[in-house]
Formats: C-alpha cells, sequence, structure tokens
C-alpha cells in the first residue's frame, strides 16, 4: 500500500490544524519564490499559495497518487512536481520560501537534512516547517513493539521504522548554524477525539503505518488487526482523547 489519499483524508481536519499556525509564521511579501516539500494532495500547498500574492509556488512530492489529487489545485503560478526531497535538498536554485508541512518526519538524518534544506534559502528568506514529534506515544509505539513481533518480524523482513524527529533545541541549533534570524521553534498538542481506540488506530494507518502496510500486502490486515487489539487495552472506553504532538519550526536567512 503506497501512500493513499482516500485514507490520509480521512482525517482532513485533524491533518490540517496545525496549518494555520504553521501559515501564520510566514511573511507575506509580494511576488515570494517558494516551494512546499512533500505538498501530498496540495489543498494546503494552494491554501498557502493564495494568501501569497504574485508568488509562483512549486508542490514537490514523490507519490504520483498523492500528486494525481494535487494536480487540480494547480493555477497560474501554483506548479506540482514529482520529486522527493532528498533531490532537492542536494542543491539548486534558492528560494524565498522553503515550506513543508507534516513531510520531513519522513525523511532520515535531520542532522544532514535541515542544513542542506536551509542552504536553499536565500538570503532574507524563510524557512517554515512542521512535523508530528508523537513517537513516544503509546499508539506510535505499539507499532513497533508489533512490528518486531513474530509473525510481523519475518513478514516485515526485519523492517522497522523509528523517527528521526529530534529534540526541538537541536532545530534551533541547526537554524543557528545556518546563520538564521528570528528563530522560532515550538512543540504544540493537536487534540484529537475519537469514539474509540479503533478512531485512532484509522487515523494511524494513513501516517505512520503506510509503510508497514505496503510492505505486509494482503497481511496488512493481520498487522491492523494486532494493533487494534493492543491499543483497546491502553487506550480504553469511549471517547478516546488522543494528544497528538507537532514540532513547528521558522527562521529567516540573515
Ligand atoms: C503526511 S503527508 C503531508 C501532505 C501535505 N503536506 C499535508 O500536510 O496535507 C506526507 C507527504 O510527504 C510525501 N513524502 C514522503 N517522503 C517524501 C520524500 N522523501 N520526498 C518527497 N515527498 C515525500 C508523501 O508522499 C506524502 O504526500
Amino acid at each position: 500500500m503506497p501512500w493513499n489519499p482516500d485514507q490520509y483524508h480521512k482525517f482532513q481536519a485533524a491533518r490540517s490544524a496545525p496549518f494555520e499556525d504553521v501559515a501564520a509564521l510566514v511573511t507575506v511579501r509580494d511576488g515570494l519564490r517558494a516551494v512546499d516539500l512533500g505538498c501530498g494532495t496540495g489543498e494546503l500547498t494552494r491554501k498557502l499559495a493564495d494568501r501569497l500574492p504574485r508568488c509562483t509556488m512549486l508542490g514537490l512530492d514523490n507519490s504520483p497518487e498523492m500528486l494525481a489529487k494535487a494536480a487540480p489545485h494547480a493555477r497560474d503560478g501554483v506548479r506540482f512536481e514529482l520529486g522527493s526531497v532528498e533531490d532537492f535538498a542536494a542543491g539548486g536554485e534558492t528560494y524565498d520560501l522553503v515550506f513543508s508541512h507534516a513531510t520531513l518526519h519522513w525523511i532520515p538524518n535531520h542532522p544532514q537534512l535541515f542544513p542542506a534544506l536551509l542552504a536553499r534559502v536565500r538570503a532574507g528568506g524563510q524557512f517554515v516547517v512542521q512535523m508530528p514529534s508523537n513517537f513516544n506515544h503509546i499508539a506510535q509505539r505499539l507499532v513497533v513493539d508489533i512490528a518486531l513481533e513474530e509473525p510481523f518480524h519475518t513478514w516485515l523482513g526485519g523492517f522497522v521504522r523509528y523517527s528521526p524527529v529530534l529534540p526541538i533545541d537541536d532545530y534551533a541549533a541547526l537554524l543557528f548554524a545556518a546563520g538564521f534570524e528570528n528563530i522560532t521553534v515550538f512543540e504544540k498538542i493537536y487534540p484529537q477525539v475519537h469514539e474509540t481506540s479503533d478512531g485512532v488506530a484509522e487515523f494511524t494507518k494513513g501516517s505512520v503505518l503506510v509503510p508497514y502496510l505496503e510492505r505486509l500486502g494482503e497481511r496488512g490486515e493481520d498487522f491492523m488487526q494486532a494493533y487494534r487489539q493492543r491499543l483497546r487495552n491502553h487506550m480504553h472506553g469511549s471517547p478516546v482523547f488522543y494528544t497528538f504532538r507537532r514540532i513547528i519550526i521558522a527562521g529567516t536567512r540573515g
């Protein structure tokens, strides 16, 4: 199962909740050249572009399925392209705004990745990103626990994914080291209320579970069953309150 736009959209409100906090950190100027890394289905890319007068916005994503949904959000000045964040980080022209919403936690080695991305911000330009930092929540720790147990460990060929997200202080330090000013880095809880823990499992299915379900194919439902069962033991009753933690990072190149 690669990225599934329909599964992802089931929780659109919860997934786009941090957008306003992140967008509020973007300094609106005329004619910005901007890029949205991991633009997904493109709604938020377009929403941001519509707030930046006469900007040119490039939405980049490495999932053809997500980009197919993004296509209708293209307009004059807003385009979408298939491409990886890693290739973008390898170098090229600079931008007035490097933006990313809920994507960079999919890419490893942040001590190396972030300086490379920051290098693509031009003088006076901004770097503004948001990433989940929820990896210590039981809903995510259980995914790793189950992946390490049989028969899943064998079915997954030993695959386990650990979050590459660093403590928030480290991002502030990386921005400072790259010569950034007006550094803003904070963590915020975006609460979710689900009828039962199965709702949390369904939310996780559209994000953290994607690489596991992709590898498991038809055996994915066995993993989901084990996950739902285990989650019920930890998140009882109804409703279930899920504290979803995210990091927001912004800075301006001096
Ligand atoms: C959680 S979605 C976020 C989409 C959108 N930014 C939003 O907030 O709705 C993560 C997106 O990152 C993309 N992605 C993951 N790894 C990537 C990579 N290495 N390069 C480019 N895109 C990537 C996925 O295809 C997916 O569309």
